[in-house]
């Protein structure tokens, strides 16, 4: 295990009705000027709209809204933001969704507060030095940006996905009503599973030896999803499927079962290039990927992959460690497929038309190569896309 610190500076405020109080959580957070930052329709359907304006008008804050971020948010709508937090002298940026608005209103709040500096700065290696303060009232469990340090954001001019890593950028509250997340639609509750069970993935490969505790802590995590998320699928408003689903969203990526380990993330990396050109949701990305980079890079641990099998996918225990780590991998991907996504390319009508440029545009995490369990080359990104078709 390797020296680490932890510290999860944001409260996690869980549970059935809790977001009715958010107006009185965002005042003793210090808020008394909110921006009020949301997505397109889906909290004006099902009724947290005016719960969340109910709330912030009863407990005396006032609030000015910015509506309208997308799945794969925009930069643009970030200036609009960062011009009215100026404008209106906002002291406190209230997101309601799932990780679009978080990581919007995340780069809102650094380029608010950095009046000297482009916010696109801090999404390409610059480290901010503050933000306004963030809350966050979560209606999607996928992205885990709730408890993140992470916010990616989208520059539209050249399609370029990028991400944002600091610890300023924590969010100081989340509300967790896991009722929230009965309005999902199928395909959404199986994006966010894919993402939640990439998350842990992500750390899982890893190069680092004696790790138990974090293995185990995993894989509770994922025979939790692999339990829970079909369960949810049949039926939507059954709250204990949704209320651990929502759990082990923010568990995979608060880093608490990242702590002491290298980690991979190439399998991210990649999947950016193909929500930047394609714009489809980011856990369809990572079902088509997640399988076919395992397949590219198990040999390199076939130990570490046996493990993963017999203890997530309950594979056999045999001598023959490479079938056992195949095996687990083809039990991952028929589970994506069970769940409804897509796990190839082609399903999601993506060709191999723009693969060589998604795969020299992926961002390198490691000097010139990308991810850690096996630092990937141009040449193995490009093998990764094509056996992805
Ligand atoms: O926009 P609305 O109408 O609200 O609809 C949203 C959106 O279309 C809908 N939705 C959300 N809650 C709902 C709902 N529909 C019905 N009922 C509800 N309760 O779901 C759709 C997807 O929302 P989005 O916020 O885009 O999903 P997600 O949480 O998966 O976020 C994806 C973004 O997060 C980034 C991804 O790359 C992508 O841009 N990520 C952020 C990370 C971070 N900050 O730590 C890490 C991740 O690895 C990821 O990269
Ligand atoms: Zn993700």
């Amino acid at each position: 295990m390797l020296n680490f610190e932890y510290l999860l500076p944001t409260r996690v405020i869980f549970g059935k009705g809790t977001h009715l109080d958010v107006g009185n959580i965002a005042r003793r957070s210090g808020a008394s000027r909110i921006l009020f930052h949301y997505g397109g329709g889906s909290i004006r359907r099902n009724g947290v709209y005016d719960a969340v304006t109910d709330s912030m008008q009863r407990a005396g804050v006032s609030y000015i809204e910015l509506g309208g971020v997308r799945p794969n948010p925009r930069l643009s709508l970030v200036y609009e933001g960062i011009r009215l937090c100026r404008q209106e002298r906002i002291d406190f940026i209230l997101a309601v969704g799932g990780g679009s608005v978080i990581d919007s209103a995340k780069a809102i709040g650094m380029g608010a507060a950095h009046t000297e500096r482009d916010v696109w700065d801090f999404y390409s290696g610059a480290a901010p030095e503050r933000t306004l303060p963030v809350g966050v009232v979560l209606t999607i469990p996928a992205a885990g940006s709730e408890t993140s340090m992470s916010s990616v954001i989208s520059r539209e001019e050249d399609h370029l996905k990028r991400s944002c890593n600091d610890e300023t950028i924590r969010p100081v509250f989340a509300i967790m009503n896991p009722e929230l997340t009965y309005t999902l639609p199928a395909y959404q509750t199986a994006c966010g599973a894919v993402d939640i069970m990439a998350h842990v993935m992500e750390r899982y490969f890893t190069t680092t030896d004696h790790v138990e505790t974090t293995d185990r802590l995993s894989e509770a995590v994922l025979l939790s999803m692999i339990a829970n998320v079909p369960r949810a699928l049949r039926q939507p408003d059954d709250y204990h499927s949704r209320a651990e689903i929502m759990w082990c969203g923010s568990l995979a990526h608060s880093n608490f079962l990242g702590v002491g380990r290298v980690q991979d993330w190439a399998t991210h990396q990649m999947e950016h290039e193909i929500s930047a050109l394609y714009d489809i949701a980011h856990g369809a990305g990572l079902a088509i990927l997640f399988p076919a980079w395992m397949r590219h890079v198990y040999r390199a641990d076939v130990d570490r992959f046996a493990q993963f099998a017999a203890r997530v996918w309950d594979v056999p225990e045999s001598d023959d460690r490479e079938t056992m780590a195949r095996e687990g991998i083809d039990r991952l991907e028929s589970f994506f497929s069970s769940i409804g996504m897509p796990t190839r390319l082609s399903h999601a009508g993506i060709d191999a038309s723009r693969i060589d440029e998604m795969a020299r545009n992926t961002f390198c995490n490691n000097g010139d190569r990308t991810g850690t369990f096996v630092p990937l080359t141009l040449e193995d990104k490009l093998a990764i896309f094509r056996a992805a078709v």
